[in-house]
């Protein structure tokens, strides 16, 4: 697929289909979006969020970038993450990571790569930081450890921006998790780390660095 009219001629073939399936769907849409989820994930174009969940347009809120960073200065992300959660009012808050990220393997070879290193000092520091746990796996295993404690890390970030805890302080039902996506079978698995409230940020945290209770 290189020519972009293509896309046109694809588009218009699925909105006569959607249309088909259920006629108010886009006057629906147009109106207003209620998506229940946030979706922080990587770039790649192999990680769409719509696709991989199965969800339909107007289900998921999303917000991607190279390797699924949510650093604290960030005003792209935080932006999102503020209108989801004040305005759109989403109860479920995902950070997904997926295995073969690209972004995630360039942070761990030695090698220079432009611009894009000041980006992945977010991903080196995750590594730096959880070096015991790396530098005791075969070096094989380690870049898709690290997209697991990255996709761990950056879901610690949204649970302790300002905005996720003056929601939790209003008593807002605010779930924050972490996901990992194979690339190789299309399956999401859950990385054990389930935050509801800031009571629970800690101990969640613990328990998924916890090599015995991980899921694979
Ligand atoms: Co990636």
């Amino acid at each position: 697929m290189t020519d972009p009219k293509l896309l046109l001629e694809r588009n218009r073939a699925w909105a006569e289909r959607m249309v088909g399936e259920d006629q108010g769907f886009f006057s629906r849409l147009a109106g207003q979006q209620a998506p229940r989820f946030l979706w922080i994930g990587c770039a790649d174009s192999r990680v769409p969020a719509n696709v991989i969940a199965g969800l339909d347009p107007g289900e998921v809120f999303v917000h991607r970038n190279v390797a699924n960073v949510f650093s604290h200065t960030d005003l792209n992300a935080l932006t999102v993450l503020e209108y989801a959660v004040s305005v759109l009012e989403v109860e479920h808050i995902i950070v997904c990571g997926h295995y073969g990220c690209g972004g995630v393997g360039a942070a761990l070879d030695q090698r220079g790569h432009g611009l894009i290193d000041n980006w992945l000092r977010h991903i080196k520091d995750v590594a730096a930081k959880h070096d015991d746990i790396l530098a005791a796996l075969p070096e094989s295993e380690r870049a898709d450890r690290l997209a697991e404690l990255n996709a761990i890390e950056q879901t610690r970030n949204v649970c302790y921006t300002s905005i996720v805890q003056e929601a939790w302080a209003r008593g807002k039902p605010l779930t924050v998790r972490a996901w990992i996506y194979g690339l190789g079978d299309g399956l999401l698995r859950d990385l054990n780390f389930v935050v509801r409230g800031p009571d629970e940020l800690d101990p969640a945290y613990r328990l998924s660095l916890d090599p015995g209770a991980r899921e694979r």
